[in-house]
């Protein structure tokens, strides 16, 4: 079994909590706040855990609340490997307004990470197996230019280590520079805004997606489209996976968890049908729980056995 790694350069420890209500200069009296690990690559790593997988997450700890975040991937169990970071992890605050349904999420900037910390991390990273897959999924944080990310993939893709990524804007185009990609998943805004034009037919989004393989960027392509489910597309073909209709509660981490369960399937050697099948499942099972923001493994079969029959 192919084993597998994910890096996040800008993790977070993210709070919850409720409050009745939202109003200015006045105290806001809230919930005790529910603590939950955050960034791309550890909640990509949670997820393949939460699906049955192992998966190992590298990323920069930095003071008290990195540390809590340690320990939140612990009690998960969770496999992490981390760098001593000088600046403290930063930490989100997600507020749920209980009379309006309404969520606040106020998201802080990435805490910096030095060149030398950086280094560290990539020496990490170069030290995986070859053969391995390493998942690359969020931000960038303040401190990392994008070309040191492009320098990054090109050099664990030199070992051999097959690379996943799951980003935006200026950081997805720098991973797709070296080119051969594993895996590459932007939602439709997200490869719209790589290809510089509006996608607006299911037609345009499956030709950029193509152009991205043409090119020689990625091997496979899954764009995400919400609740129609994906698009794949690899050398030989594509295909279209659509989810059940349900009722979705909260679409956070659905993403994740697309991106963790298709890393499971692909370690394991599966089809694109296959992988992109699992992928919508575990995202779809993503949006079903309120609680925990990430699939189960019991939604996510449920979700695969009825793709499977339609
Ligand atoms: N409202 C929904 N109903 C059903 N399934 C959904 C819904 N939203 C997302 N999904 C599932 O999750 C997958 C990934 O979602 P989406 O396309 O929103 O990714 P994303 O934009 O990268 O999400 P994120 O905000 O988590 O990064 C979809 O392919 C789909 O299977
Ligand atoms: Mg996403």
């Amino acid at each position: 079994m192919v084993s597998i790694y994910t890096l996040t350069l800008s993790p977070s420890l993210d709070s919850a909590t409720l409050t009745p209500q939202i109003y200015p200069e006045g105290k806001l009296r809230c919930s005790a706040p529910v603590f939950e690990p955050g960034g791309g690559g550890i909640n990509v790593a949670r997820a393949i855990t939460h699906l049955g997988g192992k998966a190992t997450a590298i990323f920069p700890a930095g003071g008290a609340t990195g540390e809590h975040l340690v320990a939140l991937l612990a009690d998960e169990k969770v496999a992490v490997s981390t760098v001593n970071a000088q600046d403290w992890t930063r930490q989100n605050l997600h507020v749920h307004v209980t009379s309006s349904g309404e969520q606040y999420r106020f998201v802080m900037p990435g805490a910096k990470l030095s060149e030398d910390e950086f280094r560290q991390l990539e020496e990490k990273v170069l030290a995986i197996e070859s053969g391995a897959l390493l998942v690359i999924s969020g931000s960038l944080p303040p401190g990392v230019k994008t070309e040191r990310l492009t320098q990054l993939i090109r050099a664990v893709q030199k070992k051999g280590i097959r690379c996943i990524v799951d980003s935006s804007g200026e950081a997805l185009q720098a991973a797709l520079e070296p080119g051969q990609l594993e895996l590459v998943k932007p939602n439709q805004k997200e490869l719209s805004a790589l290809v510089n034009r509006e996608l607006t037919q299911p037609d345009d989004v499956r030709t950029a997606a193509q152009e991205l393989i043409h090119s020689g960027k990625a091997l496979r392509v899954v764009v995400s489209l919400g609740p129609q489910g994906a698009l794949a597309v690899d050398g030989s073909g594509f295909v279209q996976v659509v989810p059940p209709p349900m009722k979705s509660q909260s679409t956070v981490g659905a993403g994740d968890s697309m991106v963790g369960a298709m890393a499971l399937k692909l370690a394991q050697g599966a089809s694109l049908l296959e992988m992109t099948r699992y992928g919508v499942a575990a995202g779809s099972a993503a949006t079903i729980n309120q609680g925990t923001r990430l699939c189960s493994l019991a939604d996510t079969l449920k979700i695969v056995d009825y793709l499977s029959r339609s």
